[in-house]
């Protein structure tokens, strides 16, 4: 996997963390250490930028193992504000307003850890160390078979019994002149989950000023490794427990995606979107073909499928990927990605049983994901870009969700 041109871009968040760490013992003066000078109450609980914006870290319970799990709220210069645990990098809050300047919640969680710990369908964790299914949990790597996990009908899911969803990262906030960050470190051990290969994770996000969350992947790895991290955000831009999602209009920048098979696993395939539901190249309603005499969609009991971007060239670059308006509110998503791919969920597995924030039972498709990633399965189909890292590279990926309001 050659990333190698996407370095300049993600370095530039991971030195100003490494800046802010040096920052409480060296007053030197370019401007990442300035900013991070801002810091002066209590570095650890509480950091400035110099716009304002600001992160707290506070308790967010223990975990049966005894760890202690942490809350960091990131706020912006201009009142958007999210919250993230350090036990599966989870995204447990993100308020931004509608076009009255109402802020509403608008992803799906819990109020406290138990629930995550007990019954999440991954609502805004980590994915990883494979983001997505792997037929019957089995590839082979340089002539070597390795087993994982069946932990979604005959297949792998999104890195096993215990994947980066279920385990506490090294978190480290800061602030500097684009906004407030969270770096987050996991080290996966050898054979962990099935994986071969000690593997360096780190997983950045920073809330800018300019109403973005950007998210970027860096890892290494010791053995040559599949990867595929994603966030699993299910986003209702209503506001989480209103309803459903189907009055969303989505635009997706696809002329191709992965049709599956009955256990979700790619036939191999990149079909064309043309006459088919999943056409989202003009701004379509998510319900407004959900419901079609499709295969696909009876595959994936609604939208539940990986669409292959439009990069120009196949080329890595950070592109469009999709634009999501609530007519009602006014609030907007806008999705870009380094990603050959986004898995459109539409939370069909949702059935009204997981009650999370606020008491609200979730409804069937009362949330949608635009996960980024590469496709489900590369491992084992030649034909995929690959997602097998080796000794010596490393991976980079990067996700930019804006939010806005329309009028
Ligand atoms: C998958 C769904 C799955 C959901 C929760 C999504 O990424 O594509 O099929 O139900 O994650 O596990």
């Amino acid at each position: 996997m050659s990333m190698s041109h996407l370095r300049g871009a993600i370095g530039a968040p991971l030195l100003a963390l490494g800046a802010l760490a040096c920052a409480r013992t060296d007053t030197s003066s370019d401007s990442t250490r300035l900013s991070a000078k801002a810091t002066d109450v209590s570095p650890l609980d509480s950091i400035a930028a110099p716009s304002g914006a600001r992160v707290t870290r506070a308790p967010f319970g223990t975990l049966p193992t005894g760890e202690e799990v942490h809350a960091f709220t990131m706020k912006n210069a201009r009142g958007i504000a999210m919250r993230v645990i350090d036990y599966g990098g989870i995204i447990v809050s993100v308020r931004t307003p509608d076009r009255t300047g109402n802020l509403a919640d608008i992803v799906l969680g819990f109020d406290d850890l138990e629930g995550y710990v007990k019954s999440s369908p991954y609502f805004g964790a980590i994915a990883g160390r494979y983001a997505n299914r792997i037929a019957k949990g089995q590839f082979t790597l340089d002539g070597t078979t390795y087993k994982l996990a069946v932990n979604n009908g005959p297949n792998a899911l999104h890195g096993g019994l215990k994947g980066f969803d279920k385990v506490v990262w090294q978190a480290e906030p800061g602030a500097d002149s684009n906004g407030v960050h969270l770096g987050l470190r996991y080290t996966s051990a050898d054979g962990e989950e099935g994986y071969p290969g000690t593997l360096h994770a780190t997983v950045t996000y920073t809330l800018t000023d300019r109403n973005e969350l950007v998210i970027e992947y860096q890892a290494t790895t010791d053995k040559p490794t599949p990867i595929n991290l994603t966030n699993h955000s299910y986003f209702n831009l209503a506001g989480e427990g209103s309803g459903t999602v189907l009055g969303q209009v989505v635009t997706i920048d696809a002329d191709r995606y992965v049709p599956v098979d009955s256990t979700f696993i790619p036939t191999g395939d990149l079909a064309s979107v043309n006459g088919t539901p999943f056409d989202f190249r003009r701004p379509t309603a998510i319900g407004a073909r959900i419901d079609q005499p499709d295969p696909q969609l009876k595959n994936g009991h609604g939208y539940d499928h990986t669409f292959v971007l439009n990069h120009p060239q196949g080329g890595a670059a950070l592109v469009h990927a999709a634009h999501v308006v609530d007519p009602t509110s006014g609030r907007t998503l806008d999705v870009a990605t380094t990603e050959p791919g986004v898995q459109f969920y539409t939370g069909n597995f949702l059935d009204g049983k997981v009650v999370g924030k606020n008491g609200h039972a979730y409804p069937r498709r009362g949330g949608f994901c635009l996960e980024t990633h590469h496709f489900p399965d590369s491992p084992n189909k030649p034909q995929f870009p690959s997602t097998i890292l080796r000794p010596g590279e490393t991976f980079h990926s990067r996700t930019v969700f804006t939010f806005g309001v329309a009028n």
